[in-house]
């Protein structure tokens, strides 16, 4: 296991991703990180869609189909459908708007973001790797109606996660907060 400080300070994404993907009870603990996030009222206003195996090719499928109906550009058609075979597991994460006279729509968003960055991280703690992707998908309104998403839910990440075949990057980004903060 990482130290919990090493692990937020140096973790880096990781795009080169092969088998084997997170399962069993690592993908248990993934999973479980992303439900102990903060949650205001404790709504759970978050969904995690699955694709592993064939899952990615009909998750890809959907893409396709949903960038054609979309009016979008041949070659962006072409590339939907290979997406998501990037990674052996890619966990589409939905904000699922709940119903709250105290909880806004936002908060919830902000929730349901959060677990993806929780995953992700502890998907590294356990030796796998990932990256968080957003692109057109998470947007295209087609896309939410393939998923079967209401009017309110957001894709607000597509984590792709796997076994890094590729060294992680060592140039970390600076992370010197100067400039980023200042006393009130
Ligand atoms: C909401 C969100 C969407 C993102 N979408 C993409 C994406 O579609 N493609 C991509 O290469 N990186 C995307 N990123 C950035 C990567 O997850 C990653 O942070 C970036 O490649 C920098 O690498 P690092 O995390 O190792 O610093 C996204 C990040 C966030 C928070």
């Amino acid at each position: 296991m990482m130290d919990a400080l090493q692990l937020l300070h140096e973790r880096r994404s990781c795009t080169a991703l092969t088998d084997p993907a997170p399962e069993g009870l690592a993908l248990e603990n993934i999973l479980r990180a992303g439900m102990r996030v903060p949650d205001f009222q404790s709504l759970h206003p978050y969904e995690f869609l699955l694709a592993v195996g064939e899952g990615r090719v009909r998750l890809g499928e959907m893409m396709e189909r949903a960038a054609w109906a979309s009016g979008r550009p041949p070659e962006v058609v072409a590339r939907a459908k290979k997406m998501p075979l990037r990674a052996p597991l890619v966990i589409v994460v939905v904000a699922r708007a709940r119903q709250s006279a105290l909880v806004e729509l936002f908060e919830q968003r902000l929730s349901a973001g959060c677990t993806v960055m929780a995953m992700q991280m502890a998907a590294v703690a356990q030796g796998f790797g990932g990256i968080w992707r957003s692109g057109w998908p998470m947007f295209d309104p087609n896309v939410s109606a393939e998923l079967g998403l209401g009017a309110d839910d957001q894709i607000v990440g597509f984590l792709y996660l796997g076994t890094p075949s590729a060294p992680p990057k060592t140039d970390l980004p600076p992370t010197d907060p100067a400039g980023y903060w200042r006393m009130l």
